[in-house]
């Protein structure tokens, strides 16, 4: 079979210059064939004596974005990109680089190597290599402190933001913007370089001025705020090896490169990266989706002011409904409030804000204001009732193919479409607070909801820059399913001796930005107090219950909004509250439990095996689509640690044998929560991965 794909590096010549063009899809990753065309084309261009100067770019929409990372963690093949950045800086011959799109990464890596650099305007560069658990292994750190300092390099290297052209200029990583057509450039600024008018250098050859206290200061900040990263403590460590002999930087660089590369937080980093993309991959992929321009909001409390906040930010029409002229007007001081956030921080002017407020934003009482609403979006009060009566309302005044979405945390999506006539116009898009911040958007898919009505909610949670994820109709769905087992582990442990801040700790010594307890005080008890109400009539008799959180809102202790819950808040840090320590030790002496020790690994142990095995249970009830879902709603909505990779990357690493030797421990103390869900121990029992089932 002859291969019609066109050449992944192609040269061409004439007029003493030669012309490198990268073309390898979507993003010009540097795979083995970029590497081995670049190799080829340098070769071929030393030797021909016709040409006198050397330009390469990139052919569609970017340079090159990076090194392929599909090949990470696979058996390298040469040639390696050090040696071809190392080929490309080496040459007799002037080489240029004309950047536009992205030059991340390996792709920066590369332009670092080659004499002089013209960047298009709307260049982004940077080196993401950070957030993937590695460094940059090309050169980047050694060359980069080279044109602008070890402390700008520093800055890049060790955060991966990403920087536009302009700002690549002034710190001497980019020489000249220039606007046009990559090719035209190429040409236009290799005969610069003929004519003289363009300088070009070889990065390598030019020496770094030390900056010991920039590196003292920057690796004292990251074990102070990074603790648990491996990677970024290496990139100091890489860029303080700069100031030695170009050929002794890199070997140190290439050492610690691998150490990254070996490290378990590469996997589960690079694991985050591909579960963000792949989550879109839905059945209903191919479906158009419906037009959406006008977007009605039911509710002007936390979610629903966040969800219209969201809706105008993405340039939206939103209606927002309230009950009333009071609710009406606490839902807009709450969208104003966050639209000034959103001034503070960038990302739009206060003008902009301004029009927004006063021609994308109206109000109403009255769901008559919805009849010509593409899509509705209710976020009243968690009540199967209320939202019933709002959808039957709904059913009755919306146009033809409109979109009727709930909010619901937990509640049956499938039973407030049956209480309309269009059961296949409702679905659950399940929002996060704040829902104007969080990256996460559950799209719940009911039994009867039409394919192009899934496809729609994909759509918006593109347009309103949110990672969505699919999800099956359960109580809770995928992220407050876990959510629900993962804070019963929680109490239990805290029943059978460990001490919320124990618990706590524990997790965030995992690495969670905050531990299950600091989290409910934070978005109040009352809210999972609220949900256990309704559990209760549902509640297995084998099932054991804690009462503790109960007896913490029976006096109002709701966490933070009451200044107590589990902690104190006030002045300073908060500190355990007492109060809730009696109610501790009173619940464990009714129930003639003595208290024991847990060890952190003890905690941690316990508390991700009761993650791992609802997320297994998940999958198995055709909840989540592929475990890298239940995955990508952990990382994006739910604080898990992204190193790790969310909960079925961490059940690879942990081994589904061990995780089934695990509760068949804890069985002994409790077999109606402890169960092995069969999908683990047919997994444990061949030896696979969960990771088999991501397709
Ligand atoms: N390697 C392999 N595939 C990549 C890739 C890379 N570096 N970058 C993007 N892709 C893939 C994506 O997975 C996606 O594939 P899919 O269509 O099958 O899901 C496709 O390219 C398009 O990517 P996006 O959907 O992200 O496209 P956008 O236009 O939104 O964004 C981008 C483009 C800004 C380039 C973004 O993809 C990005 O940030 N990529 C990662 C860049 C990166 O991290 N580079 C550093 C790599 S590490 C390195 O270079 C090591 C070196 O120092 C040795
Ligand atoms: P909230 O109590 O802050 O807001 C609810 C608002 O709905 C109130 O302002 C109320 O006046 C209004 N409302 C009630 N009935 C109405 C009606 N018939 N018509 C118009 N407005 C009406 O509640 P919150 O936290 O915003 O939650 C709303 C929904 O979002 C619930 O279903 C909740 O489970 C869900 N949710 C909540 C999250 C959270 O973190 N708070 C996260 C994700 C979902």
């Amino acid at each position: 079979m002859t291969d019609t794909r066109a050449p992944i590096v192609t040269v061409e010549t004439s007029n003493a210059i030669g012309l490198v063009a990268i073309n390898n899809p979507p993003v010009n990753a540097a795979s083995q064939a970029v590497r081995a065309g670049l190799v080829a084309a340098m070769d071929q261009l030393s030797v021909d004596t016709s040409v006198k100067v050397i330009a390469m770019y990139g052919v569609g929409r970017t340079f090159i974005a990076g090194a392929d990372i599909r090949e990470f963690g696979k058996p390298p093949q040469e040639p390696w990109l050090p040696d071809v950045c190392n080929r490309i800086e080496a040459m007799e011959k002037p080489v240029i680089s004309v950047l536009h799109g992205n030059a991340l990464g390996g792709g920066l890596e590369v332009a670092l190597a080659t004499h002089a650099r013209i960047a298009l305007p709307g260049l982004t560069i940077g080196f993401p290599e950070v957030t993937l658990g590695i460094l940059p292994g090309a050169g980047g750190t050694q060359r980069a402190p080279r044109l602008a300092g070890i402390a700008a390099s520093l800055d890049l290297i060790t955060t991966g933001n990403r920087i536009e052209a302009e700002a690549s200029h002034e710190i001497g990583l980019i020489d000249v913007i220039a606007d046009g057509d990559p090719r035209d450039l190429a040409i236009k600024f290799a005969e610069q370089v003929l004519s003289g008018e363009l300088e070009t250098r070889r990065t390598g050859e030019l020496t770094v001025t030390e900056d010991p206290d920039a590196i003292a200061t920057v690796a004292e900040t990251l074990k102070r705020k990074q603790p648990n990263l491996f990677s970024p403590h290496k990139c100091v460590e890489a860029v303080a090896a700069s100031i030695l002999p170009l050929s002794e930087g890199l070997q140190k660089e290439r050492s610690l490169f691998f150490e990254c590369m070996e490290s378990p937080q590469r996997a589960g980093l690079i694991h985050a990266f591909f579960a963000e993309r792949a989550v879109s991959k839905i059945p209903e992929a191919k479906e158009t989706p419906r037009t959406i321009e006008n977007i009605g909001v039911i509710g002007g409390g936390t979610m629903g002011s966040g969800i219209a906040t969201a809706c105008l930010l993405a340039g939206f029409q939103v209606i927002l409904a309230e009950r009333d002229e009071a609710g009406v007007e606490r839902g807009v001081s709450i969208i104003s409030g966050n639209l000034d956030g959103a001034v503070k921080r960038g990302k739009v002017t206060a003008d902009q804000r301004d029009t927004i407020l006063s021609n994308a934003l109206s109000t109403t009482t009255d769901y008559a204001a919805f009849s010509d609403a593409d899509l509705v979006i209710e976020a009243v009060f968690e009540d199967m009732d209320v939202k019933k009566s709002v959808f039957k309302q709904l059913d009755a005044i919306c146009k033809d193919g409109a979109v009727l979405a709930t909010n619901t945390s937990y509640l049956d999506v499938n039973e407030i479409a049956a209480s309309t006539s269009r059961p296949e116009d409702v679905i659950g898009l399940h929002f996060f607070s704040p829902a104007h911040v969080m990256k996460l958007l559950e799209v719940v898919v009911a039994d009867k909801t039409a394919p192009d009505v899934v496809a729609t909610g994909f759509a918006l949670g593109k347009r309103l820059r949110k990672i969505a994820v699919r999800a099956g109709v359960c109580d809770g769905f995928i992220g407050n399913r876990i959510l629900n087992t993962y804070k019963k582990a929680a109490d239990y442990l805290m029943m059978d001796g460990a001490s919320p801040e124990e618990v706590d700790r524990a997790m965030v010594n995992y690495g969670f930005a905050m531990g299950p307890f600091t989290v409910g005080d934070l978005s109040g008890q009352d809210i999972g107090w609220a949900a256990r109400k309704r559990q209760a009539p549902m509640r297995a008799q084998q099932e054991r219950y804690v009462a503790i959180p109960d007896r913490l809102c029976e006096q109002e202790m709701f966490g933070r909004k009451t200044g107590k819950g589990y902690y104190v808040y006030g002045e300073g840090s908060p500190t355990l509250n007492p109060e809730a320590v009696a109610i501790i030790e009173d619940e464990r002496a009714k129930a003639g439990i003595t208290p024991r020790n847990f060890s952190e690994d003890e905690i941690t142990a316990r508390i991700m095996t009761a993650i791992i095995k609802e997320a297994i249970s998940i999958l198995e009830d055709g909840i989540a689509l592929r475990p890298i879902d239940i995955d990508a709603v952990y990382l994006f909505g739910y604080g898990f640690p992204r190193f790790r990779g969310g909960p079925m990357h961490t059940a690879d690493a942990i081994g589904a044998a061990e995780l089934v030797k695990r509760i068949e421990t804890y069985v002994q103390e409790d077999a109606f929560f402890w169960r092995v869900p069969n999908l683990l121990a047919e997994t444990a029992q061949r030896g696979g991965k969960f990771a088999e089932l991501n397709g």
